[in-house]
């Protein structure tokens, strides 16, 4: 029998602190009018110093899980797209499955900048659709703001921070992921990066004195990449899907420039209401856009069950892709006692934390104990052994 990825879940978090275009005027040389004219960015959320990825990850996640019926025992595969990930490692998306007490889960990051999110759905929906698992959870996380030259006017003006997640479920009803085109080009590379950091040029005095581990972009080549991109992964992806543009009633942009969006809608020829955009509130959060941007239209009624999305976006790499979603679920409230229960699942997730450090720190005490009771074991190489080979 065929089987169908649905998304059946979808959350969001977002930081307290906004940080208007006025705000922005005071620290560097720009306007509100300049970068409204230019981005259609009027504010963006900030973390906070309790606001981490992973944090912001877990509140998308759990969000999209009390929306489906699906409990955090019973997600398979959890992926975190993510630029700004907590660690280099453990991945992130480790954080979010031992917080949510998704016992059964295997869990990684995906680095695919801004087109993450759409890479990571379709890796979760082949997942699904193979056979080899019924749940995943995929998240979009960012805090941009934590590597953003704060000098440097041409970026630090587009870029916020956030969290989305989708619930992908197995079903036999038709729908959900239709088709994806994934698409890179690693000759733009230094288009758009954080230079230092990696094991090209690692953390020195010297990389943190020339802020190398801020994003430096050329603005108006990516920007012409992007309008380039945006239309035709759309196209590709739609009649992949085997249909046409007018068959498709909703596209979510990735929100990196309202000028950028409006370009895709012209060389589409599908009118503006047909996208979604909430940049001016939110700027660039990377791979949180998408399911941002879906979470609000969903919880906005904009979204029905048949309806046919689009989802598109580029980002650093290059990278760039678009997928076509089916979208199956109805909005309905989602009821107080799944809240309870989700605050109550989070609860025990905590505490099973806990005791598993606990076990693992008894553990090593033990081991420990015996091991030290016990000869050296000779038939291993000693270190003084190796240099003499
Ligand atoms: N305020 C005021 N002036 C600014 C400014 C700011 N925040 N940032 C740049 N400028 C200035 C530049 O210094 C330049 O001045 P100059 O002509 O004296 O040299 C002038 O504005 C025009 O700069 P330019 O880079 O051509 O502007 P632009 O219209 O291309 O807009 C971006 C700049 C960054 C908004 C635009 O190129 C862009 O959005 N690119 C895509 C970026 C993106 O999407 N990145 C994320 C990908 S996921």
């Amino acid at each position: 029998m065929a089987r169908y990825a649905h998304v059946t879940g979808w959350g969001m978090a977002v930081p307290e602190l906004v940080l208007t275009n006025a705000d922005l005027a005071l620290m560097v040389d720009t306007t509100d009018e300049w970068i409204v004219d230019r981005t259609g960015i009027r504010e963006r959320r900030l973390a906070d110093k309790h606001d981490t990825t992973a944090s912001l990850a877990l509140q998308a996640a759990q969000r999209a899980l009390e929306r489906s019926e699906v409990r955090p025992r019973d997600v398979d595969l959890i992926i975190v797209a993510t630029s700004t990930p907590e660690h280099l490692f453990p991945a992130t998306a480790c954080l979010v499955q031992d917080r949510l007490g998704a016992r059964t889960a295997g869990a990684f990051d995906l680095s695919a900048a801004c087109s993450g999110f759409i890479y990571a759905v379709n890796m979760a929906a082949q997942a699904i659709r193979s056979g080899s698992i019924d749940n995943a959870l995929v998240i979009g996380a960012e805090t941009l703001s934590r590597i953003v030259n704060w000098d440097d006017r041409s970026t630090c003006i587009l870029f916020g921070d956030g969290a989305g997640a989708f619930l992908l479920q197995a079903g036999e009803k038709p729908g959900g992921v239709l088709s994806c085109v994934m698409r890179s080009d690693g000759s733009g590379g230094d288009l758009l990066s954080v230079p230092a950091g990696g094991s090209r040029i690692p953390t020195s005095l010297e990389t943190v004195r020339r802020k190398l581990h801020g994003i430096q972009m050329n603005g108006r080549e990516v920007f012409r990449f992007a309008t380039r991109v945006m239309a035709s992964a759309t196209q590709e992806a739609v009649q992949a899907a085997g249909l046409k543009l007018d068959d498709i009633e909703l596209v979510v942009p990735h929100q990196a420039n309202l000028r950028i969006i409006e370009a895709a809608a012209r060389g589409l020829r599908l009118p503006l209401n047909r996208f979604v955009i909430n940049i001016e509130r939110y700027g660039n959060t990377s791979t949180a856009s998408i399911p941002i941007a879906v979470t609000e239209a969903a919880e906005a009624g904009r979204v029905h069950p048949g309806d046919h999305l689009v989802l598109v976006g580029f980002g650093a790499g290059l990278t760039w892709g678009a997928m076509v979603l089916q979208w199956v679920t109805p909005e309905r409230p989602v009821p107080a006692r799944r809240r309870r229960l989700s605050a109550l699942w989070s609860t025990v997730a905590r505490l099973r934390s806990g005791l598993r450090r606990l076990a693992r720190w008894l553990e090593g005490l033990l081991w420990g104990a015996a091991s030290a009771g016990k000869e050296p074991d000779e038939s291993r190489p000693s270190p003084k052994t190796e240099d003499r080979r």
